[in-house]
């Protein structure tokens, strides 16, 4: 019998034995585990089976059973959305739909938290988990390139525009420019922050511009033509979040995210690592390759209404 439950602090070294090897660069429960377990605004589930032995053990007051998954929903800031994430299930018990009763017990937390919509990111290499995502009612919104690297010098001139940080007088001309904008559309209209894919909406944007996060690329009749959004995350590493240029304007681009590199306030070191994450689209390549960062994997972002 298949028991799914919030999980409990005294679960979590049955869970991090099956969660150690998961992909090939191996797994990051156990960094997540506790904030994850004390989310707020979120829920740590667990599977376990019980067999009929179980039953009998029981009623003779002994319990035993076997945990063989984890995962973990965010209700996300705007508390429409709720973010599916940490889907892992022991190695002898997949396919019995274990990960598909997680999901349909995530997306009940969604329903209790009045939440419309439900949305998780998977590796372009993770066939499984695509057709999983797909078999539950999941579509693909967008693709997503994720690029890692470390910082060296570059230098670029600008060219009849500059590059400078946002502030709340731009937020309409950063909305104009991102409806006409391509690549906004390729990124499902979102950003990334921890992991998590958020709606780039007017509140969320106002709130990244009042943390100075938010850098624009602007014409010399001070039309927007570019944006970038960026943080260090808690770990202190620097990310590019959203990365969006006119295609045509690649110089712009590049402009952009140097300028970011070298933000004063962010304190990036030569050679620290930097993330990057950008909708997927082919120029973003050259640029990171003019920035000495050849390290690319592809994410599929996917979203279902609740
Ligand atoms: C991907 C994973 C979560 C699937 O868990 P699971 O409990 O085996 O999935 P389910 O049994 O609910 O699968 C539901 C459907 O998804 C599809 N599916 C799942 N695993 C599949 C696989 N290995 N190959 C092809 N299709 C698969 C099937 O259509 C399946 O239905 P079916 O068995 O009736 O054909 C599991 O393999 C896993 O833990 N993988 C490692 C961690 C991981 O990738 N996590 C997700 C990160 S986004």
């Amino acid at each position: 019998m298949l028991k799914i439950r919030p999980a409990q602090q005294y679960d979590k070294d049955d869970v991090l034995k099956f969660c150690v090897n998961t992909f090939d660069w191996g797994d990051y429960i156990d960094q997540v585990w506790n904030s994850w377990y004390s989310d707020p605004n979120g829920r740590l589930i667990i599977a376990e089976y019980k067999s009929e032995e179980y039953t009998k053990q029981l009623n003779a007051g002994r319990q035993s059973s076997t945990i063989v998954a984890v995962s973990h929903v965010h209700l996300c800031p705007n508390r429409k959305m709720i973010w599916l994430e940490g889907i892992r299930i022991r190695s002898d018990y997949r396919r019995r739909h274990v990960a598909t009763e997680l999901i349909k017990k995530m997306l009940e937390y969604g329903i209790e938290q009045d939440a419309k919509e439900s949305a998780a990111i998977v590796s372009a290499n993770n066939v499984p988990s695509q057709i999983l995502m797909q078999r539950n009612g999941f579509v693909k919104i967008s693709k997503w390139n994720y690029f890692s690297g470390h910082k060296t010098q570059n230098g670029l001139s600008t060219n009849g525009y500059k590059v400078r940080v946002a502030n709340l007088g731009d937020i309409n001309g950063i909305f104009k420019y991102l409806k006409s904008s391509e690549i906004f559309k390729l990124s499902g209209e979102s950003y990334v922050d921890m992991w998590r894919w958020y709606p780039l909406d007017p509140t969320t944007l106002h709130h990244l511009i009042t943390n100075k996060i938010v850098l624009v690329a602007e014409n010399v009749d001070s039309s927007i033509i570019g944006v970038v959004i960026v943080n260090k995350d808690d770990g202190e590493q620097f990310q590019i979040l959203y990365l969006d240029a006119n295609a045509n304007q690649l110089s712009v681009l590049k402009h952009l995210v140097i300028y970011a590199i070298n933000l004063d306030y962010l304190k990036i070191k030569e050679h620290e690592r930097l993330q990057i994450f950008s909708p997927q689209v082919p120029f973003v390549h050259s640029v990171m390759k003019y920035i000495g960062i050849n390290q690319c994997e592809e994410f599929l972002l996917y979203k279902r209404k609740i």
